[in-house]
Order: structure tokens, then C-alpha cells, then sequence
């Protein structure tokens, strides 16, 4: 008789009890993250919505609140956003700035059309309680069944506030000086991205390309609901463009959907609100979950999780705008060094990996460039998690099929991939704890680790596959090859891969109890790694 697994995250957050969807209202004030969710606080499936609330000094130690926002005679509490209204544009703050949430009331009665309108609610105690607005709701829109996902912010080029909102198969913009009063800017949406779901929980935000102040974008993120189509289930896709206050124009015409997670478990996902200028990350955080079996998932007594807190950025790649995330560095804070290896061979880390028993960890592995290898993670006796890097295909991967249960849904077990691109394979060796994304500000540059040969063929061959420039190593002369660089994040139920570039991987996972060991493979025998290193993440709550 095994022990049932206990699947709660270590250091993902998760309702102590119930339901949770999508993330809501993250703004940052004071101090306090926070984090409001999608809750059904009297079960543990979808079900009548309630803000949920959770605040961290830290973006790892989490407390969990009181629910902030119940259903009343206008509907339940869907999704939406809070910001900080510095400058009492709405009158709500005689004393000093507060808290305003705008979200969706979905109201759903015998009899009548399913309507979604947008309020408010305001809090001037730093969220501990709130009030709706008497003049609630503040946008509707006739004959709109999806009207719903409210992100706003403050636009400063315009002077006002800006709402994206999900409108079914687009998006719409709108405008306000005091958050009571909308008026409508624009849509945007029709024959571009994908179509395969409703569009769900936008959000949109300026930022600087490689970091240059000078060239900045917008990014507009769109999640895409499970449609039954895509048998993938629900995903979060993003435009890169310009916006001027009223109208999104796309930078590209071109019609591929842009995907920002390339696993199956991170949805719904939006950034946080007023982050200091000084500070000046775009933070995210995503639900860790897919519609497709949300409500299928072997939890007990609670269900859902979020994302680990990332940093979204802006990157070049073949000359392209691309939306890149690592984990927020602050999750550095919780590493307990388990394992620290450099310069060491295949059958070093084999060595080192065996005794190693572990659930909730952070691998952090540099191998040498253009070689085929990869991690078996919570493994037990009936199952495994596979991550690693095919040189063949230039994918980075990450294979649930042998994950553990996965007899909930037919779509549950699979293989996800992405091939690495160009920039990626050229990553810098910048030491990830000195950057702000985790791996330096270099994302480009060749590796300076020297010695190694080994692969140099296959590098070539990867290389030219995916189109790296290689005039980009004329006068390099000397240097050693491409490094391939991999984070995972392991915890309880998921697994999060990132590589160097800012690709990432999200997927759940829902291993035996037993399984806690891990282990390495390559094609290669004499494949050698640069660094292997593990820790143990360990909020200090936890
Ligand atoms: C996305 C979503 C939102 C909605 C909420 C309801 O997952 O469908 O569009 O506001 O969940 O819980």
C-alpha cells in the first residue's frame, strides 16, 4: 500500500483549501505583492467566483488572506486587475493612495442572457477589506456574452487610464480619467492569432527591447481558452506592437501564433501593477493548469497552482521582437545548496545524482554545446519525468508521458517541445545569480568556457539548422562551443524549464510518492558538463 502523494507545491502557491483559477489583481503597494485569485471557496471544481487573496513581501513566502471580493446581487467575481490610485483620480482616496480592483460580475440567472459587466471595489487598509462602488458596474456592453477580463494601467503618454478587455474573438481598448467613466478606443484581434478558444484575460504593457530605453514596444498578452479544437487545451499567445493610448497596431503581419509558455500549464497569466520604476521588472505569474483537465487534476481538498513569479523581457532573435521569461531572481533566496559540480564528466553526475532524494529542487546544468542530453526527474519505480535537449531537432523538451498519474485525461500525457533559437544556443556564461533574469543580462555571446571539442560536428550541424549567424564568431577565434543551459524547477506536482534564451517549459506533473530520485542521460558517453548544481528550494513559511 503506497502512501497517497501529497501534490501541494513547497513553493508554489495554492489555496490552503478549494478552487483556484486564474491570478487577479497583482499590484504591488507598500511593500506587499499581491496576488488575488479565481476561488470557489465551498468546493473543489469551478463553481460561483470569489476573489481569493494571498500577499508576500518576497515572491515566494505567501500568506493567504481573507477572500477579498464575494458574489453579490450583480453576479460572482471574475477575473480583473487592481492598481494603485496614486493621485485620488477616483475620489475614493481623500487620505492618501489606496487600492482599486476593476473586474468582471458575471451574472448568470433562469431565464435571462448571461451578462458580464465591469465594477470596481476600493480598499484604503492595503487590501485587508474592500468596498464595491455604489455605482457599479461601469462598462457594459449590450448583447456581449463574453465581455469580460478587465487589465487596466496608467497610460502616460495620454494621461489616462487604459482598459483591455476580452470580447470573445478580440480584444477591445478603452479609456478613462477616473476609472468610473469608459469610453471605447478600439479592437483588435480579427483575423490575426489564433481563434482556437475565446480570448480570456488580456493584458498589455511597454517594453524595452534587449533592455534599450529607446526602443520600446508594446507586448498584449491574450490567453485562449480550451475550444475543444486545439488538442492542447487552453494557451496564452502575445502580440508585439505599438499602441498609442486608443489603437494596438501589430509590428508583424505575419499570422504564426506566438505562444509564450511552450508546456501545457500556464494560463491566464498577466503581470503585476505598479512595480517601482527603480525596480522596473515586468513580474508575472501564470495558473499553473490547463481547462482542458483543471477540474480533473488528483488533488485533495484543494486544487490549482500558480507559476512560479517570472520576469518577462523583451529580446532580439533573427531580428525579431520576441517575449522571453525567466524565474524572478528573488526565488534565489530560497536555494539550500544540495550539489555543486564543475567541469565534470557524464559519468561524474551519474555518480553524484544517485543518492540524491529529492521533490522540490532547483537543477541548474551547463553542458557542452550541441550534444544530446537531458534529466530524468521524480523518478520511481513506475515513473519519470524527462527534460533535456535534443541536438537532432534543436528541441528543448520536456516528456509527462511516464510522468506518474496521468489517467485523468486522455490529453494528459505527452511530450512538449521547442526548438531552441538561434540567440539561445550563442548564450552567455554570465553566473545566474548576477543577473536580473537569473542568467545575467548576456544573452548573447558565445560561451568562454574553453577546452571542449567534443560535438564540435553536430554543434556545426545544429547551428546551421536553426540559422545561427556564424559571422557572428568571425574573430572569436579560440573559443570554445556553444553551451546548452538549462534551469528546472521541480516541485510536488510541476515541473518548469527555462533555458538561458528565456524559453520555457511549464507542465504538471503528478508523480508516485516514492518518486524522488533523478538522473542524467546523453547520447554521448563523453559528453562533459561545464556546471551541475542543486539545491533544495525551501521558502522559510514553508
Ligand atoms: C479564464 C477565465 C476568465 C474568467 C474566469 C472565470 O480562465 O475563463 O475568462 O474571468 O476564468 O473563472
Amino acid at each position: 500500500q503506497t502512501a497517497k502523494p501529497d501534490y501541494r507545491g513547497a513553493y508554489h502557491f495554492s489555496p490552503q483549501q478549494n478552487w483556484m483559477n486564474d491570478p487577479n489583481g497583482m499590484v504591488f503597494f507598500d511593500g506587499e505583492y499581491h496576488l488575488f485569485f479565481q476561488h470557489h471557496p465551498f468546493g473543489d471544481t469551478w463553481g460561483p467566483m470569489h476573489w481569493g487573496h494571498a500577499v508576500s513581501r518576497n515572491l515566494i513566502d505567501w500568506e493567504e488572506l481573507p477572500i477579498a471580493l464575494e458574489p453579490d446581487g450583480q453576479g460572482t467575481i471574475f477575473s480583473g486587475s487592481a492598481v494603485v490610485d496614486w493621485h485620488n483620480t477616483t475620489g475614493f482616496f481623500p487620505d492618501g493612495p489606496g487600492l482599486v480592483a476593476i473586474f468582471t460580475h458575471h451574472l448568470e440567472a433562469p431565464g435571462i442572457p448571461v451578462t458580464q459587466t465591469q465594477s470596481l471595489a476600493y480598499s484604503a487598509d492595503r487590501g485587508r477589506t474592500w468596498t464595491k462602488y455604489a455605482g457599479n458596474p461601469v462598462l457594459a456592453r449590450e448583447g456581449w456574452p463574453d465581455f469580460r477580463d478587465p487589465k487596466v494601467f496608467w497610460h502616460e503618454t495620454s494621461g489616462r487610464w487604459i482598459m483591455v478587455l476580452a470580447c470573445g474573438q478580440t480584444v477591445s481598448f478603452y479609456h478613462s480619467l477616473d476609472l468610473k467613466s469608459w469610453r471605447h478606443g478600439s479592437d483588435f484581434g480579427e483575423g490575426i492569432g489564433s481563434h482556437e478558444g475565446v480570448w480570456e484575460c488580456p493584458d498589455l504593457f511597454e517594453m524595452a527591447t534587449d533592455g534599450n530605453p529607446g526602443r520600446t514596444r508594446w507586448v498584449l498578452l491574450v490567453s485562449i481558452g480550451d475550444g475543444g479544437k486545439d488538442p492542447e487545451g487552453s494557451r496564452t499567445q502575445y502580440f508585439v506592437g505599438g499602441f498609442d493610448g486608443e489603437t494596438f497596431v501589430p509590428d508583424e503581419a505575419s499570422n504564426e501564433v506566438r505562444w509564450l509558455d511552450h508546456g501545457r500549464d500556464n494560463y491566464a497569466g498577466v503581470s503585476w501593477s505598479d512595480i517601482p520604476a527603480e525596480d522596473g521588472r515586468r513580474l508575472y505569474i501564470g495558473w499553473m493548469n490547463n481547462w482542458r483537465y483543471a477540474i480533473l487534476t488528483p488533488t485533495d481538498g484543494w486544487r490549482g497552482a500558480m507559476t512560479l513569479p517570472r520576469e518577462l523581457t523583451l529580446e532580439t532573435v533573427r531580428g525579431v521582437d520576441t517575449l522571453k521569461q525567466r524565474p524572478a531572481r528573488e526565488i534565489q533566496a530560497a536555494r539550500v545548496p544540495v550539489l555543486e559540480l564543475e567541469n565534470a564528466t557524464l559519468g561524474e553526475v551519474r555518480e553524484a545524482l544517485k543518492p540524491l532524494r529529492l521533490e522540490s529542487f532547483e537543477l541548474e546544468a551547463q553542458a557542452a554545446g550541441g550534444q544530446s542530453f537531458g534529466f530524468r526527474l521524480r523518478e520511481g519505480e513506475r515513473c519519470g519525468t524527462s527534460v533535456g535537449f535534443d541536438a537532432d531537432s534543436g528541441e528543448l523538451y520536456l516528456d509527462r508521458s511516464e510522468s506518474g498519474d496521468s489517467g485523468f485525461h486522455d490529453h494528459f500525457a505527452g511530450r512538449h517541445a521547442v526548438e531552441i533559437e538561434a540567440e539561445t544556443v550563442a548564450s552567455g556564461t554570465a553566473d545566474p545569480a548576477d543577473g536580473a533574469g537569473g542568467y545575467g543580462d548576456a544573452t548573447t555571446g558565445l560561451a568562454k568556457t574553453s577546452g571542449r571539442s567534443a560535438g564540435a560536428e553536430k554543434t556545426a550541424t545544429v547551428r546551421e539548422k536553426i540559422g545561427v549567424d556564424d559571422r557572428r564568431e568571425e574573430g572569436e577565434a579560440g573559443q570554445a562551443l556553444l553551451d546548452t543551459r538549462l534551469r528546472i524547477f521541480v516541485d510536488r506536482s510541476s515541473v518548469e524549464v527555462f533555458e538561458n534564451g528565456g524559453l520555457a517549459i511549464t507542465d504538471l506533473i503528478f508523480p508516485d510518492s516514492e518518486a524522488d530520485r533523478l538522473s542524467v542521460f546523453a547520447a554521448d558517453e563523453s559528453l562533459t558538463f561545464a556546471s551541475v548544481r542543486i539545491w533544495r528550494i525551501e521558502p522559510c513559511g514553508a
